[in-house]
């Protein structure tokens, strides 16, 4: 098990980075990082998500936490499971939703960031949600925005995807329990260009995951990430043994400047995950991905389609998760069993 002093401290990751998404009480205003978070905090939000996970099995899906509130989806890169999962879940919470429609929207006449926002502004939004392929782009918005509105990361560049690792953890939970202490949890492939990984790894540290293993080509594997409080394999057969979660992640090619990888069929030789690499994992451990899948890329279609996947359970959790988010951001969060008022 790694050794929990080489975890990362708030100056290696730089507290500036972060705190501006609490408010002076530690509430969350913004949700642009896990970087930082409590473990307290992290909990609500997979309590609050459970929550809702419940609201979302009824045949009525929808509670009126939101009314009145006006939530713009903007994406600045594409998306299929983050945008309409962060639409549904803003609409099950009864908000009124603006999906901006960024390449028929006057950004692609020359207008600033920026100018859109203020004008979204001007159309009294109490929240954005924004994807954008700039690192550090939701930070940039969130320290320029008008005082009430709150800003979500839905993936900036290869920095973060905070509400994809949420989704993530309450994945894990659901299927492993909450004692992360036990788990042995795997990330293989594209860690370099992945928002994801780095989430994940922030929320799987600080909620206390026994043994965080990254496994990666060398080209692929970024510098020091072994300060994050991981163990590193190049080696998939090693690296996989006993895992009790296996997340893959797709080659984001998009990102990639040069020729960082061999072909896709030896990518796949080397780091796809086959149903007989599977065998070397623990029996019960169960299989992630963020998607989009590649298959036959980085997974096999006979183990992303198998009994151990919860690849579309993971779809299905970040509606949940978004809810939880959403709520707690906007300061209406539902009765939990506690008893706590909203
Ligand atoms: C990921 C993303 O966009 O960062 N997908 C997602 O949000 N579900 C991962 C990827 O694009 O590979």
């Amino acid at each position: 098990m790694v050794n929990k002093a080489s975890r990362p401290t708030d100056s290696m990751i730089g507290r500036d980075n972060w705190n501006i998404q609490l408010d002076c009480n530690g509430k969350l205003k913004h949700f642009l990082t896990i970087e930082g978070l409590s473990t307290e905090l992290l909990i609500s939000i997979l309590d609050t998500a459970e929550s809702f996970a419940n609201i979302n099995a009824k045949s009525v899906k929808k509670v009126p936490l939101l009314r009145g509130k006006t939530i713009a989806n903007l994406f600045f890169e594409a998306s299929t499971r983050t945008r309409n999962t962060f639409e549904l879940a803003a609409k099950r919470l009864s908000a009124d939703v603006l999906n901006v429609n960024i390449s028929a929207s006057a950004t692609s006449k020359g207008e600033t960031l920026m100018d859109t926002l203020h004008n979204l502004q001007a159309m009294q939004c109490d929240m954005f949600v924004v994807r954008h392929n700039a690192s550090g782009a939701t930070h940039y918005i969130a320290n320029r925005v008008a005082p009430g509105i709150s800003v979500i990361n839905a993936g900036d560049g290869s920095h973060a995807h905070p509400t994809q690792a949420m989704l993530d953890m309450f994945t894990i939970r659901r299927n492993k329990g909450d004692n992360f202490g036990q788990l042995r949890v795997a990330i293989v492939g594209d860690v370099l260009h992945s928002r994801v990984a780095r989430s994940q790894i922030h929320a799987l540290n600080i909620l206390n995951t026994g043994n965080i293993r990254v496994i990666a080509p060398r080209t692929l594997t970024p510098i020091g990430i072994e300060d994050m409080g991981v163990e590193v394999f190049h080696d998939f057969d090693e690296g996989i043994r006993d895992a009790d979660v296996i997340i893959m992640l797709r080659l984001q090619k998009e990102r990639m400047q040069g020729a960082l990888l061999p072909s896709e069929q030896e990518y796949y030789q080397m780091y796809g995950l086959s149903r007989e690499r599977l065998r070397l994992a623990k029996p019960d451990a169960i299989v992630m991905h963020p998607g989009p899948i590649n298959r036959g890329v980085e997974i096999e279609s006979s183990v992303a389609d198998g009994p151990q996947s919860v690849i579309l359970d993971q779809v299905t959790n970040g509606i949940s998760v978004r809810m939880a988010v959403m709520s707690m951001v906007l300061g209406r969060e539902p009765e939990t069993d506690k008893g706590e008022k909203s």
